[in-house]
């Protein structure tokens, strides 16, 4: 796994490569030329239609297994042109330009790519290394929503790597804070490419979060940050974390999130998570729980009752 590189973006040093991003990226920042595809804007990019329509373009285009895609934008383009360089032609090199605050701390490092399908998310994808140029100067566009979803994958490290929470602490820049995400995602990935171990533990937050995204539409990192608020709460529940860890990081969550509650449609959605797994039966559910980040198999009887309190 190459280097998180960290430093100026300059797109004419690309130019004899594909780029990938979309219209209002490209409007934004000037991306324009033959040698540029435009995917549509956040997840309506995760699909096979897409991916289909983009490797038809990448064979009109000659790519082959010794070009360049640069994928420009937030995690949905990276998710979708990393998926399709990972079957096209078994492989074709590809560099991740993230746009996004959450695609710069997280989905940009690490080699995971994916799409939805029947309304299913992320359920068909590939782990398909990749390099990332993250270029802090593309956050002055982002809007406010956009950013503080970034801000809950970052709540996420705070927690997992003492480094991060110590950046945040001291008032450390937010470029410092997003080499330190980058760098820490990067270590645990190259540990554990994929996700046998110690990898899981970048789930923190998820199990919950991706239940409360699905069912309320909201943006990634807003729900795992609520995520984190729940199962950090379920944590001391079962007597995993005591009860000062816990009432520490969720009043750091309520500093800047929404709290939203949590629904019997939520708690349901949480039985279909990827990290579940059928010797653990049909009705548990798994989760990374601080303040040892292992994964708990939990009773989906006892899950309820508990979150429910
Ligand atoms: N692969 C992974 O490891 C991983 C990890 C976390 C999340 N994800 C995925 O990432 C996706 C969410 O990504 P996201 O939060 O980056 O959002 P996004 O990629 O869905 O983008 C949302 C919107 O932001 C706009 N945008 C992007 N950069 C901008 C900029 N600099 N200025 C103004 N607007 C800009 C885009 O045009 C788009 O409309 C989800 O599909 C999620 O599943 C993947
Ligand atoms: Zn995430």
């Amino acid at each position: 796994m190459s280097d998180v590189r960290f430093g100026k973006f300059i797109l004419s040093d690309y130019s004899d490569a594909l780029i990938v991003t979309d219209r209002h990226i490209a409007q934004l920042y000037g991306i324009e030329g033959s040698n540029v595809y435009f995917l549509p804007r956040g997840e309506r990019a995760k699909n096979f239609d897409e991916v289909t329509n983009l490797c038809r373009w990448f064979v009109r285009e000659h790519l082959t297994t010794d070009g360049l895609v640069v994928a420009v934008g937030g995690g949905s383009i990276g998710d979708a042109v990393g998926f399709a360089c990972s079957i096209f032609k078994r492989g074709v090199n590809l560099l991740h330009v993230p746009t996004t605050l959450l695609a710069m701390v997280d989905s940009s490092i690490g080699g995971k790519t994916a799409i939805d399908l029947d309304g299913i998310k992320n359920v068909v994808g590939t782990y398909f290394f990749a390099d990332a140029l993250i270029d802090t100067n593309f956050l002055g566009t982002l809007d406010g929503e956009m950013t503080l979803s970034g801000y809950g994958e970052i709540l996420k490290y705070r927690m997992l790597d003492a480094r991060v929470d110590e950046l945040c602490g001291n008032g450390a820049s937010l470029s410092d804070i997003i080499c330190a995400c980058a760098q820490y995602k990067q270590k645990i990935c190259a540990q554990d490419p994929f996700c046998k171990g110690e990898r899981n533990a970048l789930n923190l937050g998820h199990t919950i979060g991706h239940a409360m995204e699905a069912a309320l539409d909201i943006p990634h990192g807003v729900a795992v940050a609520n995520g984190l608020y729940y199962e950090t709460r379920l944590a001391a529940e079962l007597g995993v974390c005591d009860s000062c860890y816990a009432d520490r990081w969720r009043a750091e969550i309520c500093k800047r999130f929404t709290i939203y509650p949590l629904s019997e449609q939520m708690l349901s959605l949480t039985l279909q998570d990827k990290k579940n797994v059928a010797a653990g039966g049909s009705s548990t559910v798994t989760f990374v729980l601080p303040p040892e980040f292992g994964t708990y198999s939990i009773p989906f009887e006892r899950v309820t009752e508990l979150a429910g309190r």
